[in-house]
C-alpha cells in the first residue's frame, strides 16, 4: 500500500497534511442501499482501487479491482452464483480472491494459483464498511458504535460529502467549534469558550460551550425557548481515529464517517442523530423523506461553506506545503498529532514486518 504523498513537510502541522491512513480500522466506503444484489460498484480507499459487489444472497464482497489476467478493471464485470467475473476473457473469481474458472479450460485443465487480494466487509448502519489494513485483526477492531440508529426516537439524517481535501483537514473542521463565525449566517453558534481537553492514543475529546441566538432553526432543534433572547449549550466533540463524533446532549449526535480517497481527496458518510419532538409513528413512516428535506435545508448549507473553505485550504498547501501556520486550538493540534501518530505507528510495524519477512 502507498502510505504518504510525494510531499515530505516536516513540521507536524504541515505533515500531517500529507500522511496516510492507519488501516488498521473499518472504513466505509458505500450506503448499502445503494449496492443491490448482483450490482459491482469502483470504490477507493487511500488509493487502492476495489471492486464491491453483492452476490444472489445479498452478501458484500471486495475485491481489488484488476484483474489476475491482465489488470482489466473488474468493476466493469458482473455477478454469476456469488463470483466477480472479468469483463475481457470471462475468468470467475470467488469471494477469496480465487479463480475459479476460465471459460475456454478444457474440464481438468489446472487453473492458476495466484488470488486477488481481498478485504474484509462488514454492513451496518446502512453502511459498507472495509478494513483495508492486516486481515487478521479485523475482528478485534470494533465498528464506531451508533447506539441512536435502531432508536425510533432519534431521527437519522444520513449525510454524503465529497471533499477533494486530505482526510485531516475534514476531520478537523467538526473539531473546531471555534469556525462558527463562517455559519453566521445560518444562524450556527457564536461566542465557543472551551471548557475541557483530553486525549490518548486513540481518542481526542473536548467540550466548549456555545451560545445560540433564538431563530427558527434553534428553536426547532430546541435548543432555545421562545421566550428567550439566547441560550448557553454543550458541545462535546471526539475524535475517535479515523472518525469523528459531535454530541449535543440530549439532543443530537453527529457522526462523521470517512473514507479517505487519496491524498487531496474523501468522503463523508455522516449520520446526524435529532431527537425530534414528533411523534414516533410520523419519524418511522416518513424517516427517509424527512432525513432528505433535514439534509436539504439544515445540513448542506453548513456542509456547503464548510467545502468551500476546507477545498481553499487545501489548493493552498499545495501551493506552498512548508508554509508557517498558526494553529491556537489546542484541541486541533492534539487532533493533529493524533493523526500523524496513528500513521508513524501504523508505518513502522509495516516496515518492521517488511524487515522480518
Ligand atoms: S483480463 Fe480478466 S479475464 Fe482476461
Ligand atoms: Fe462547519
Amino acid at each position: 500500500m502507498k502510505l504518504d504523498t510525494a510531499l515530505k513537510p516536516q513540521k507536524l502541522s504541515n505533515r500531517v497534511r500529507v500522511v496516510g491512513i492507519n488501516p488498521n480500522y473499518w472504513y466505509p466506503v458505500a450506503w448499502a442501499d445503494q449496492l443491490k444484489p448482483k450490482q459491482v460498484k469502483a470504490v477507493t480507499l487511500w488509493q487502492q482501487n476495489i471492486a464491491l459487489y453483492r452476490d444472489e444472497n445479498g452478501q458484500p464482497h471486495a475485491l481489488e479491482d484488476a484483474c489476475l489476467h491482465k489488470g482489466v478493471a473488474l468493476h466493469k464485470g458482473e455477478v454469476e452464483q456469488g463470483c466477480l467475473v472479468c469483463p475481457y476473457h470471462g475468468w470467475h473469481f470467488d469471494q477469496t480472491g480465487k479463480c475459479v474458472s476460465i471459460p475456454y479450460f478444457k474440464e481438468h485443465q489446472n487453473l492458476p494459483k495466484a488470488c486477488l487480494h481481498t478485504f474484509p466487509v462488514r454492513q451496518r448502519y446502512n453502511l459498507i464498511w472495509l478494513f483495508p489494513g492486516d486481515p487478521d485483526l479485523a475482528d478485534q477492531s470494533p465498528l464506531p458504535e451508533v447506539p441512536e440508529y435502531d432508536d425510533p426516537n432519534w431521527l437519522i439524517v444520513e449525510i454524503p460529502a465529497h471533499f477533494q481535501v486530505h482526510f485531516s483537514m475534514v476531520n478537523e473542521n467538526p473539531l473546531d467549534v471555534f469556525h462558527g463565525h463562517l455559519h453566521r449566517d445560518l444562524q450556527g453558534w457564536y461566542n465557543p469558550i472551551l471548557i475541557h481537553l483530553e486525549c490518548n492514543q486513540q481518542i481526542v475529546q473536548a467540550e466548549y460551550e456555545v451560545t445560540f441566538r433564538n431563530g427558527w432553526l434553534p428553536r426547532f432543534l430546541g435548543l432555545t425557548q421562545s421566550d428567550e433572547e439566547e441560550i448557553k449549550r454543550s458541545i462535546v466533540v471526539g475524535y475517535h481515529y479515523p472518525h469523528c463524533r459531535n454530541t449535543m446532549p440530549g439532543k443530537s449526535n453527529y457522526y462523521f464517517m470517512r473514507q479517505p480517497v487519496g491524498p487531496t481527496e474523501t468522503h463523508s458518510f455522516s449520520m446526524l442523530c435529532l431527537k425530534v419532538k414528533l411523534p414516533r409513528i410520523l419519524v418511522k413512516l416518513i424517516r427517509k423523506p424527512l432525513s432528505l428535506i433535514f439534509w436539504r435545508f439544515l445540513v448542506k448549507p453548513f456542509l456547503d461553506q464548510d467545502i468551500e473553505v476546507m477545498e481553499s485550504e487545501q489548493r493552498n498547501f499545495y501551493r506552498n506545503p512548508n508554509r508557517h501556520h498558526v494553529e491556537i486550538n489546542p484541541v486541533i493540534a492534539a487532533a493533529q498529532k493524533l493523526t500523524v501518530e496513528q500513521y508513524d505507528r501504523y508505518a513502522s510495524t509495516d516496515k518492521q514486518e517488511t524487515q522480518r519477512s
